[in-house]
């Protein structure tokens, strides 16, 4: 078998593919790598059931020579249907294990070094939740910015299906999340400039153009603000906003990937659908 050239290859990434949408599935059925040495980068809410998320990656898998992924909080929820019961951390420990059944890397194994084009880069998978503090953009205090989410009937469904079990709230797991991760960020190689991959932003700026700003306190966490720049990133890649854009923060590039619910690509117009999107080599 020839062995893929890494001179040639591509780093990709998509986000947010919802594949219990049928649109959506096509979309993936077709999404197909340039070379067989490009690497694809998925950054969560692949599906809301176990079965479409196994689905998705084990195709992806078979196509791009390495595979990325991080869980959004779809890919976390336990819907009232759901057989299993698994929940909190026992379902995220679940997709860790199905990822690694189909060679999927996950948050929880070593961080690969991107050495095609644009590299030598780390690529850190994180797993990092959120802890509501983006909602002070609409009131003084945690308690005060749900109240007036409920008000406003801009509620996220990870309320009612995103289990922390066995932490004792969605805040507390991503702050264990975050501590956890720090330290082995802070353990990478100092001359390796870093890829920081997690499914919210790191920063709520890229939440100022929501539609609803009370949705904002679902979407990450400020304990983050500055670690692009404190791990050398050379871009941050995220999802969940469904607003697929480039923006720039203190000069790195952030890249929101999202492929979104069929009737927002299909508002925006064809080229959106056009997943996955190119990370390295940098379009110029
Ligand atoms: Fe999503
Ligand atoms: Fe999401």
């Amino acid at each position: 078998m020839a062995v893929p050239r890494v001179t040639d290859a591509t780093l990709f990434a998509v986000s947010d593919l919802h594949v219990g949408h049928p649109e959506n599935r096509r979309i993936v059925e077709r999404l197909r790598s340039e070379s067989d040495a490009d690497w694809l980068i998925v950054c969560g809410d692949v599906g809301d059931t176990l079965a479409d998320i196994e689905w998705a990656l084990s195709l992806l898998a078979e196509r791009f020579a390495t595979v990325i992924w991080v869980p959004g909080n779809h890919d976390l929820w336990t819907l009232p249907e759901d057989r299993t019961g698994l929940r909190g951390e026992r379902r995220y420990r679940y997709l860790v294990e199905a990822c690694r059944r189909v060679g999927v890397i996950t948050p929880e194994d070593p961080y690969p070094v991107w050495d095609g084009r644009g590299g030598p880069v780390t690529i850190a998978p994180l797993f990092l939740l959120y802890d509501y503090s983006f909602g002070l953009n609409i009131a003084p205090t945690k308690e005060a910015a749900l109240a007036r989410a409920h008000a406003a009937g801009v509620v996220c469904g990870d309320e009612f299906l995103l289990h922390p079990d066995p932490y004792p709230s969605r805040e507390a797991w991503c702050h264990a999340r975050v501590g956890e991760t720090e330290r082995r960020l802070a353990a990478c190689a100092r001359e390796v400039p870093t890829i920081l991959v997690n499914h919210f932003p790191l920063l709520e700026e890229p939440t100022r153009v929501l539609w609803h700003p009370e949705f904002a306190q679902w979407c990450g966490t400020s304990l983050t603000a500055d670690w692009h720049r404190r791990f050398r990133s050379t871009a941050v890649v995220y999802g969940h906003l469904h607003i697929p854009r480039t923006t720039w923060h203190d000069g790195v590039r952030f890249e929101e990937v999202s492929l979104g619910y069929p009737r927002e690509w299909a508002r925006r117009g064809p080229r959106s659908r056009e997943v996955p999107r190119r990370i390295l080599p940098a379009q110029r």
